[in-house]
């Protein structure tokens, strides 16, 4: 897969139209509604379409995208907050209206197309995402990261689940070990990084259950319970991902370089 090509928005504007060939099939329903992306995803591909790119195929088949948003930071990376994933996307519209030069990256997704999973071409996605921020002068990468596997283990708390090892020592969530192997480290759990709130009709329309009573329910593909109340007609699910930064070349930070994989 080494001969993929990654093509950015700005080079190929109708990669917005086409994106959704693949983050269609990549997502559960649901995660098309965060609320905060709701109200500013169009937006962030307007203003940053060099920040969202395709990686093609051999034979020109688009097969994944990426999408991130630049967003200046300059505290501690132990300080990123708890919001991650609707906090970057907020906050790099923020800087974008206030004209601010952001200094990070935050790679907010990564999806393939399941015709081309377990084709090992995720690692050429997060360095796509590496070659695009210093290639723009940015000077940190990070991820509110969103283990792939979480969703089989929604009763085990994040703080847990991140931590898990298998026996070489690597992380047992795949998607964890994907970044970890590139040099990514594990800063924090992100508790509440997506919200997702909404008329209980709109959840059963995602998921296709019923929801009878009031209580928390396991839902396809959602990382945590997602909590129905019938009497305020609300579903709320908060996600939790996991904080990860990556370095770049030059890259100068207040923490120590990761361990080597
Ligand atoms: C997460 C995602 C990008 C990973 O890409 P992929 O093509 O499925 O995985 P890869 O072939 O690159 O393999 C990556 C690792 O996952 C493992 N893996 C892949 N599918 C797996 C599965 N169903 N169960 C367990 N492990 C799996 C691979 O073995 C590999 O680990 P290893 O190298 O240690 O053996 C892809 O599955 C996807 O787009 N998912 C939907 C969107 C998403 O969740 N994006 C990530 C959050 S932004």
């Amino acid at each position: 897969m080494d001969d993929c090509r990654l093509v950015t928005f700005q080079e190929m504007p109708e990669l917005d139209d086409l994106s959704g060939s693949v983050t269609t099939p990549a997502w559960p329903e649901f995660m098309m509604h965060d609320n905060v992306a709701e109200q500013g995803w169009g937006a962030m591909i307007t203003a940053f379409p060099e920040f969202q790119f395709g990686l093609f195929d051999p034979q020109g088949k688009l097969a994944a995208i990426g999408n991130s948003i630049p967003f200046y930071w300059d505290a501690p990376l132990s300080q990123l907050p708890s919001e991650g994933w609707d906090f970057v996307l907020e906050q790099g519209l923020r800087d974008h209206q206030a004209g601010r030069k952001a200094n990070m990256l935050p790679a907010i997704s990564i999806a393939i197309h399941p015709d081309w999973r377990g084709q090992q071409i995720s690692p050429r996605l997060v360095n796509g995402m590496r070659q695009i921020a210093t290639q723009h002068g940015l000077k940190g990468l990070v991820a509110p990261v969103r283990p792939s596997l979480k969703s089989q283990y929604p009763l085990i708390p994040m703080q847990q689940y991140a931590y898990w090892q298998r026996e070489d020592g690597s992380p047992f969530d795949p998607w964890l070990r994907v970044h970890w192997r590139l040099g990514g480290r594990i800063l924090h759990i992100a508790e509440r990084a997506m919200r997702f709130e909404a008329p209980v009709a709109d959840w059963e329309a995602w998921t296709g259950l019923r929801f009878p009573g009031t209580g928390d329910y396991l839902i396809p593909g959602a990382l945590t319970p997602v909590h129905i109340d019938l009497e305020s007609d609300r579903g709320l699910y908060i996600e939790p991902n996991v904080w990860m930064e990556h370095q770049l070349p030059d890259q100068e930070t207040d923490t120590p370089a990761p361990p080597s994989p």
